[in-house]
């Protein structure tokens, strides 16, 4: 079986629900269902005796322990993190113990595991670390976009974590031959992604008929990738990636964020038309992120050239996939706006005035 760390989250489990349509190999999902986890994500998997899911934070290395000494994973898949930009600005700390700590963590428990294994499970055996594209940090409007050999530049406490628990996977190759692969992909968008993020608070917001915040002058570029692409290279790099290798994960799709803004009312405007008028009339602009990252691109070229990888969705069939998901799962979509969801909501755009 595979172990997958974070699989409750946005990205884990979407690669759970797709690895288990594509293969009958058991996954064990350690999740410790922070606000951002949500084991409904999971809810069609119930019964299926292919999964088992554990409660735990991968802080906790007796629990792991235990956790590779009764199942003997064959590979590890580790989402797990504190993923959102904003919210490590308001709080870095627990993105230093999870994405630091929890990453060493973790290495530390595979490790162990690992070396006592016997020679040809040694072998086999694969850490794969799910990462950022933020971690290269912002580019200029003409510089080349981000390509696996570019010096770590992290701007924000988010992505200086996530960069920090690169250098501890890599140095836990290097120094003990833990066979790693990593993964630094671009903004992923999709079904069962937690409506504090661009595209989802967008859509919520818009069905709501609140403000849509657009932070700054809206022109900040990101590139965008359907999240089953991602979950498509993740498989591909676990199968055939190159250990000690790192692997730039994105859409060739740049966009600027008002464009994305614009684009999911438009498609709102079509599949929900509303009596008032365009969704785009309740754009606002608000006042900007601090150290706001100004544009990130990805050179994908080396994931395509040495494993074949492309993503299949175009930007306009990934988006309206996902406008549909969220018009079809009304009741998904109230279940996460919890008390403490508005609460956010309301520390960080209050003072913004949206
Ligand atoms: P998410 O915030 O939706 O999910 C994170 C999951 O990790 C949640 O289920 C949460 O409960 C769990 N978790 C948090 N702390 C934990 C802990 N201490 N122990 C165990 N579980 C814990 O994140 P996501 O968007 O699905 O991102 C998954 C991974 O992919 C992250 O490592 C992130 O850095 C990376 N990534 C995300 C994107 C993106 O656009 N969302 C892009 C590139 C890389
Ligand atoms: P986000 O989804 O938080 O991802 P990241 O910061 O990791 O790229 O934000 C994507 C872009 O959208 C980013 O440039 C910030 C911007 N943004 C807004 O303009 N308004 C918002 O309310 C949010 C959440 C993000």
């Amino acid at each position: 079986m595979i172990l997958v760390t974070g699989g409750a989250g946005f990205i884990g489990s979407n690669f759970i629900l797709d690895w288990l349509a594509e293969s009958d190999e058991p996954v064990l999902n350690i999740d410790a269902l922070t606000y951002a986890g949500n084991t409904e994500n999971l809810a069609s998997l119930a019964g299926d005796d292919r999964y088992v899911f554990v409660r735990g934070d991968v802080c906790d290395r007796p629990l792991l322990d235990s956790l590779f000494a009764t199942h003997a994973p064959r590979a590890v898949v580790h989402f797990a993190a504190e993923s959102h930009v904003d919210r490590s600005i308001h709080g870095p700390a627990e993105f230093i113990r999870t994405n630091v700590e929890g990453t060493f963590t973790l290495l530390e428990a595979a490790r162990s595991h690992w070396s006592n294994l016997p020679d040809a499970e040694r072998q086999a055996f694969r850490f794969l670390h799910v990462s950022t594209d933020e971690v290269y940090g912002t580019l200029a409007r003409d510089d080349a976009p981000f390509c696996e050999t570019d010096t770590y530049e992290p701007n924000s406490p988010y992505s200086a974590s996530k960069a920090a628990s690169d250098h501890l996977v890599r140095a836990w190759h290097h120094t003990y031959g833990l066979p790693v692969v990593t993964t630094n992909c671009s903004n992923n968008y999709g079904p069962f992604h937690f409506p504090e993020k661009l595209v989802p608070l967008m859509i919520v917001n818009a069905l709501a008929r609140k403000p849509l915040p657009v932070y700054g002058d809206g022109l900040q570029v990101r590139d965008w990738l359907y999240v089953k692409d991602h979950c498509a290279a993740v498989r591909l790099v676990l199968a055939r990636g190159q250990i000690g290798a790192t692997y730039n994960v994105g859409g060739w799709n740049e966009k600027p964020n008002l464009e994305i803004v614009g684009t999911v009312c438009a498609l709102l405007d079509e599949m929900q038309p509303h009596p008032d008028g365009s969704y785009a009339h309740l754009i606002t602009h608000v006042p900007d992120r601090p150290g706001h990252d100004r544009r990130y691109a990805i050179d994908a070229r080396k994931i395509e050239r040495d494993l074949g990888w492309r993503p299949a969705e175009t930007f306009e069939s990934g988006l309206r996939k996902t406008v549909r998901w969220y018009l079809d799962s009304a009741d998904w979509l109230a279940r996460v706006q919890t008390g403490a969801y508005r609460q956010w909501v309301s520390a960080n755009y209050d003072q913004r005035g949206a």
